[in-house]
C-alpha cells in the first residue's frame, strides 16, 4: 500500500456551506488558487444543482485551475449528477463525488427507504456518473454511526459499480480515534475489492476529534484525507487541513506517510480564507492561530533563543510565518529586552540594561503587552536622563 496520502480540500464545499453569507464566484476563484498553490490533491469546488450560481462558480474553478482535480458533490440523483458533469467537464482533470446516506437513522427517518433500495440507488449512481468521467467519488453519509455488516456491502458494491474513491464520513463527529480507526480496518478486512479504490475519510468535528478521527483512519489504511482550510465547516467544522498537513510532515519520520502538501503556503493561504469567509482563527488555533509560534514566559522565551526546538516542534518559516514571536510581558527575563533591542538595530554599549529592564517591569504591570515603541520610548527617557 502507498504511503502517499491524498490531501481533498473541502473548504468551497462543506466550509462555505456553514458561512452566513456566500462567497462571490471570484472569491471562490480566489480560494481555489490558493488551494493549487498550496498543492492540494483534489478541490471540491461546490455543489452544482444547488444553485445556479455555485454552478457557475465550479464551472469558472473548473476552467481555471490546472494542478489539481476538480470536484463537485451530487445526491446519488440522476439530474445532480449531471448537473455536475455538465459544470466539470471543462476541467482538465475532475472528479464526480456522489454520496447518500447508509446509517440506520439517515435511511429509515430521512431518506424513509429501505437498505436495499439505498444500495441500488447508491450503484445507479456510481454508474451514471462513471460515464462522464473515470474518477467517481461514492460517500457513504453518516458512516460513522452504519452498522459495519451494511457499510461494507455498500462499499463493496459502489467499488464493483465503478466508484475509484469511497469515502466514510463521520458526519455528526460522534465517533472516538479507537473506533472510527476499528471502522477503517474492519472495512480492509471484509470487503474483498477494496484494494480496486481509494479509502477516504471526513471527519466533522462535534467532539473536537475530527483530526485524531483521520489520522487514526489514515493508519488503518485511509490514503485520502477530506479536511478544510482553518477546519471551517457544517456545526464545529472539518478536519483542519493545515493540522493534518503538519502532523504528517512533521511526524513523517514515526508515521511514514506523504502529501504534496507545500507546508510554506498554509499560512498565505489560512488567512485569505479567514478574510474572504470573514471567520477569524481563534489565537490558540494550532499551526495558523496568531499564538501558535508566540512564547510568554520567560523560561520558554530564555529555551526558544537558545534552541529554537526547546520549545517549537516545527518552525514558523515551515508553514510561511517569517518567525516566532516573543511577548514583552511582565514575565519576560532580561535577555529576551536585549534581544528585541539588538534586532532593532542598538547596541549593548547603548542602554542600561538594569535601569531599562526595571523601567520595562514597572511599565509591563501597568499595561500587560509592551510593544516596540515602548521600548523605544523606554530608551529614550533613559538617556534623556544621562543627558541633564
Ligand atoms: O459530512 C458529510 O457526510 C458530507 C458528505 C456529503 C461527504 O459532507
Ligand atoms: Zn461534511
Amino acid at each position: 500500500m502507498t504511503n502517499q496520502v491524498k490531501i481533498f480540500d473541502t473548504t468551497l464545499r462543506d466550509g462555505e456551506q456553514a458561512l452566513s453569507a456566500s462567497l462571490s464566484a471570484k472569491e471562490k476563484l480566489q480560494i481555489a488558487q490558493a488551494l493549487e498553490r498550496l498543492g492540494v490533491d483534489i478541490i471540491e469546488a461546490g455543489f452544482p444543482v444547488s444553485s445556479p450560481g455555485d454552478f457557475k462558480s465550479v464551472q469558472m474553478i473548473a476552467k481555471e485551475i490546472k494542478n489539481s482535480t476538480v470536484a463537485g458533490l451530487s445526491r446519488a440523483l440522476p439530474a445532480d449528477i449531471d448537473a455536475c458533469g455538465e459544470a466539470l467537464k471543462v476541467a482538465e482533470q475532475f472528479r464526480i463525488h456522489t454520496f447518500i446516506a447508509t446509517s440506520e437513522i439517515h435511511v429509515s427517518n430521512k431518506l424513509k427507504k429501505s437498505q436495499d433500495d439505498v444500495v441500488d440507488m447508491a450503484v445507479a449512481a456510481v454508474k451514471r456518473a462513471r460515464n462522464y468521467t473515470d474518477d467517481v467519488e461514492f460517500s457513504c453519509e453518516d458512516a460513522g454511526r452504519t452498522e459495519i455488516g451494511y457499510l461494507a456491502r455498500m462499499v463493496e458494491a459502489v467499488i464493483a459499480a465503478g466508484a475509484t474513491t469511497v469515502n466514510i464520513p463521520d458526519t455528526v463527529g460522534y465517533t472516538t480515534p479507537t473506533e472510527f480507526g476499528g471502522i477503517i480496518r474492519q472495512l480492509f478486512e471484509r470487503v474483498p475489492n477494496i484494494d480496486k479504490a481509494t479509502i477516504s475519510v471526513h471527519c466533522h468535528n462535534d467532539l473536537g476529534l475530527a483530526v485524531a478521527n483521520s489520522l487514526a483512519a489514515i493508519e488503518n489504511g485511509a490514503r485520502q484525507v477530506e479536511c478544510t482550510i482553518n477546519g471551517i465547516g457544517e456545526r464545529a467544522g472539518n478536519s483542519s487541513l493545515e493540522e493534518i498537513a503538519m502532523i504528517l510532515q512533521t511526524r513523517q519520520a514515526m508515521l511514514g506517510f506523504e502529501t504534496n502538501i507545500n507546508s510554506k503556503e498554509i499560512s498565505r493561504t489560512s488567512k485569505l480564507v479567514s478574510q474572504l469567509c470573514n471567520m477569524p482563527v481563534q489565537a490558540n488555533k494550532a499551526i495558523v492561530g496568531a499564538n501558535a509560534f508566540s512564547h510568554s514566559s520567560g523560561i520558554h522565551q530564555d529555551g526558544v533563543l537558545k534552541a529554537q526546538n526547546t520549545y517549537e516542534i516545527m518552525t514558523p518559516e515551515s508553514v510561511g510565518i517569517n518567525k516566532n514571536n516573543l511577548n514583552m510581558t511582565s514575565r519576560s527575563g532580561r535577555h529576551v529586552i536585549k534581544h528585541r533591542l539588538q534586532e532593532l538595530g542598538y547596541k549593548d554599549t547603548d542602554y542600561d540594561l538594569e535601569a531599562i529592564y526595571a523601567a520595562f517591569l514597572n511599565l509591563a504591570d501597568k499595561k500587560g503587552q509592551v510593544y516596540d515603541y515602548d521600548l523605544e520610548a523606554l530608551l529614550f527617557f533613559d538617556q534623556q536622563k544621562h543627558d541633564q
